[in-house]
């Protein structure tokens, strides 16, 4: 049985599954995360095969506990505390210099680890249960859109997967990822935790160090390739915008539209979502499966606003626009 529910018996099960070397996609309040043992080099690159995820795109590890956090670090620091008082459980994913204790494939060779607590009960009871440390990266196939219900893990990667049943997830999209590693912050993935939150706390952040689509970065999930959904995705700034390439790219095919209004594009199978950063995250991802799964060619987006607490659903909307590019 693929996939089941996340009651006690279940739950034990997949714990000793991961305890084993096995791999299980567990509920978090983000998305759905394809985990296995952070410290058995072996059972993640099980994760990285099944993804057909590229050996250079590290790892989040999640534990639940400060102290398990500080396990896997060489080097805490004040910032880390910091934020991690504030935000932990939930969706925030600190970077930091990592312990010899994480296996390279972890982080891809990278000095630095990943680290989130999550804050779903079903997240939280497996990572008491299995009473390991677990990497997991979204569950889907590498590039694809990340998954907000067990059925997408299924979809995306196959019936064979395990995955622990918890629902919709309620944030909806990935966490959002702070390099504290070094002696500047950054934002290294926006999310639903905004930048405003965290300058709060810590003080000013600096753009992420990038060398250009090519070279190595700081975090590969930067490329902008990701997150994409198989429809070719055109994000909008007015309604004469979206109505012009309706015309333009939607001739014999099948056009589907996010929005926050009604567009009124003839023909279009159209999607209002909730125009409130949070509720629209929430929505976002299994909105642009529907949207794939009724064959359209061509999405319309509108374009969210250009402020701190929109920056995530921004981000994603924009990666998933160019993921068509090349
Ligand atoms: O909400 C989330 O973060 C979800 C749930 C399952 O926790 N996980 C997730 O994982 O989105 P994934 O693998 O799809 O994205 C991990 C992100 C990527 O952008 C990756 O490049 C970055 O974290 N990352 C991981 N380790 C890193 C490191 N050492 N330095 C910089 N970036 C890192
Ligand atoms: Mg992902």
């Amino acid at each position: 049985m693929p996939v089941f529910p996340a009651d006690d018996i279940h739950i034990e099960r997949a714990a000793q599954r991961l305890r084993d070397g096995g791999l299980v996609a567990f509920p978090t309040e983000t998305v759905y995360g394809l985990g296995a043992n952070a410290l058995d080099a072996s059972a993640v690159a099980k994760i990285y095969a099944a993804k057909g995820r590229p050996s250079y795109n590290p790892l989040i590890v999640h534990i639940d506990s400060v102290e398990a956090a500080q396990a896997l670090v060489s080097g805490w620091n004040e910032r880390a505390q910091t934020l991690a008082r504030a935000f932990w459980p939930g969706p925030l994913t600190l970077v930091l210099p990592r312990s010899s204790r994480i296996p390279d494939i972890v982080s891809a060779g990278l000095p630095t680890v990943a680290l989130r607590i999550p804050a779903q009960r079903v997240a939280r009871e497996l990572l008491e249960r299995a009473q390991i440390p677990l990497a997991a990266p979204s569950a889907n196939a590498s590039g694809e859109v990340s998954p907000t219900r067990a059925a997408h893990v299924s979809a995306s990667l196959g019936e064979h997967i395990w995955v622990v049943d918890g629902g919709d997830c309620e944030i909806g999209i990935e966490s959002t990822v702070v390099d504290v590693s070094g002696r500047f912050a950054s934002i290294l993935r926006p999310g639903v935790i905004s930048e405003n939150e965290i300058e709060a706390l810590i003080g000013p952040l600096t753009a992420p160090v990038s060398g250009g689509e090519e070279a190595p970065r700081p975090s590969p999930g930067m490329l902008s390739r990701h997150y994409a959904p198989r429809a070719r995705v055109h994000v909008f700034s007015s309604l004469t915008d979206a109505h012009f390439h309706a015309v333009l790219l939607g001739e014999n095919q099948k056009v589907g539209v996010l929005c926050f209004a009604p567009t009124r594009i003839e023909d279009a199978r159209e999607i209002v979502l909730p125009f409130d950063p949070r509720a629209c995250a929430r929505r976002l991802y299994a909105a642009l499966r529907e949207l794939d799964e009724a064959d359209v060619g061509l999405i319309l987006a509108e374009e969210a606003p250009d402020s701190a607490e929109w920056a995530g659903v921004r981000d994603r909307l924009r990666r998933a626009a160019r993921g068509h590019e090349k």
